[in-house]
């Protein structure tokens, strides 16, 4: 089964409601939200309050993606705004398994994320502690760049990993992902979909997301 992940970073900001019950129509999975600060990815985009607002307004499993840094200062603010995951950033921290812990201790799914050019063994120490690993598909900071398949080759590591230790996590893409090329990524071995511009800039999100999910039972 796969995940599909629509991000909120391609939504119509003055009609969040409308558009995530849109892509909640369509047959998203998940609601992928990127939390960008400035610091740690050149842009920003949203925090706390919004997802807070969001919550109220649909039941869809929030997957919260942090580019900030100092993330496990923040971790109990995005717990209370209704996240049900939270993933940091390998980069963003010098400790990356307290801030991993600390979202444990909630009772959250945590995930780790690894930006283009940090090697795939760094998320190898933490895979006792996670239930998801992001690699990015692009640089973070922006939605609507193409899709770097260099980085597929390090989900592909991590996915022979997990099989060959028989570890039960998550393999999540993100950013570029498209219906002609989630077979690249879903090859690979990933098995959640972030896709923002793919999905909420179509008229027909539902196609879209049909158009992904076949890719899987087509390979
Ligand atoms: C980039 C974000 C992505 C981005 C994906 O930093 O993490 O989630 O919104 O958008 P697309 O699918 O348009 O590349
Ligand atoms: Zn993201």
């Amino acid at each position: 089964m796969i995940y599909i992940a629509p991000s909120l970073l391609a939504a119509d900001f003055s009609n969040l409601a409308q558009d995530i019950e849109r892509v909640r129509q369509a047959g998203a999975n998940y609601l992928h939200l990127d939390v960008m600060d400035g610091v740690f990815v050149p842009n920003i985009s949203f925090g706390p309050p919004v997802i807070e607002s969001i919550r109220k307004k649909t039941k869809l499993f929030f997957d919260v993606h942090l580019m900030i840094k100092h993330p496990q200062r923040y971790i109990d603010n995005f717990v209370k705004a209704g996240a049900d995951s939270i993933t940091i950033h390998y980069e963003s921290t010098s400790r990356p398994r307290d801030a991993i812990m600390k979202i444990k201790d909630f009772d959250v799914k945590a995930g780790i994320a690894i930006s283009p050019n940090t090697p795939y063994e760094a998320v190898l120490p933490y895979l006792d502690i996670v239930d998801m690993v992001l690699v990015m598909t692009v640089e973070p900071g922006f939605g609507g760049q193409a899709m770097i398949p260099e980085t597929l080759e390090k989900v592909r590591a991590i996915k022979n990993y997990i099989d060959e230790h028989e570890i039960n996590v998550n393999i999540e893409v993100d950013g570029g992902i498209t219906a002609e090329n989630v077979h690249l990524a879903l090859d690979a071995g990933a098995n959640v979909i972030v896709a923002g511009s793919a999905i909420f800039r179509s008229k027909t999100p539902s196609k879209v997301i049909k158009q992904m999910r076949e890719a899987e039972y087509s390979r």
